[in-house]
């Protein structure tokens, strides 16, 4: 179905794994385009609880493909604009997924590859993994991940890192936000799959509803940001998901949507 992407599903579970290891996983517009496929079925899919990304091969992923940005010196202004505005739509598709999205990072994580990281909800990485924000070094921009990343992130280690371009460890990512566990390389599917089973025991309503309070509260004014919060757990308290886990808590038994891959 796809030419760059595998995917497999088990049960509530999609794994998602970029599959252009000969380029180190880089980005053009075929792979955008498969990526936008993808996260449109995947916002439609009910039965969807929790997705994990990675890349095949040494590496999670080495950003734009080179080759791509090379040849867009022959686009026009107006195919070049619509050439990244798919890139950003295709971020932002995955930023906007109502599951919790995972990352699982190895070998390294640069330019959109960062980007996509930045995306996921969370992201564990293998302790020799190496990140980077480089597109300075190329003489372009980390422009269409910038939202992405600076939310994760924050403003000052985005201006060192932006400006720069320069790689660092995954202890570092961990330190400013980017990057939630770092494990030992043998540990990496287990410390993936520890995250897995723990969201599949809370409820999905909620995560989703969670994951949307975090975007409908960053960077509004407190009093702005109350009336949402009140609205948003007083229709959660009421609901049959909120019923469920509250009286299944009451009643000493485990919710209906507690399941195991
Ligand atoms: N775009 C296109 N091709 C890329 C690429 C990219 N972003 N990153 C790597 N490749 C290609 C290399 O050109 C090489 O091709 P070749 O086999 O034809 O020579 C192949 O992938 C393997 O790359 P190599 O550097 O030998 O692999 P590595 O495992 O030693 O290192 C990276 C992997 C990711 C650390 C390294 O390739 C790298 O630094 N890539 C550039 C990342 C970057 O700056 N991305 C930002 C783009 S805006």
């Amino acid at each position: 179905m796809f030419r760059y992407l595998a995917t497999k599903r088990l049960g509530p579970v999609e794994y998602l794994t970029l599959n252009r290891p000969d380029v180190r996983n880089a980005f053009n517009e075929d792979v955008i385009a498969e990526l936008t496929a993808w996260a449109a079925a995947a916002h439609a899919d009910r039965a969807l609880r929790v997705v994990v990304v990675a890349g095949a091969g040494k590496t999670f992923s080495a950003g734009a493909d080179v080759q791509w940005m090379v040849k867009t010196v022959d686009y026009t202004q107006e195919e070049n604009l619509r050439d990244a505005a798919a890139a950003s739509a295709m971020f932002a598709s995955i930023d906007a997924l109502p599951v919790p999205v995972v990352g699982r990072v190895q070998g390294a994580a640069l330019g959109g590859g960062a980007g996509l990281a930045a995306v996921c909800d969370i992201v564990v990485a293998e302790d020799s993994a190496i990140f980077g924000f480089t597109e300075v070094k190329l003489g372009i921009l980390p422009a269409v991940i910038s939202p992405f990343s600076v939310a994760k992130i924050g403003r000052s280690a985005a201006r060192e890192l932006f400006l720069t371009g320069a790689r660092f460890s995954a202890a570092r990512a961990r330190e400013i936000g980017l990057v939630h566990a770092v494990v030992p390389a043998s540990g990496l599917d287990a410390a993936v799959d520890g995250y897995v089973r723990e969201i599949l025991t809370a409820a999905p309503e909620a995560i989703a509803a969670a994951k949307a309070l975090i975007r409908d509260v960053w960077g509004r004014p407190l009093d702005e940001a109350r009336p949402i919060t009140a609205r948003a757990i007083a229709n959660r308290r009421v609901s049959s998901e909120g019923q469920e886990g509250l009286r299944a808590f009451l009643e000493k038994r485990k919710p209906t949507w507690n399941s195991e891959v």
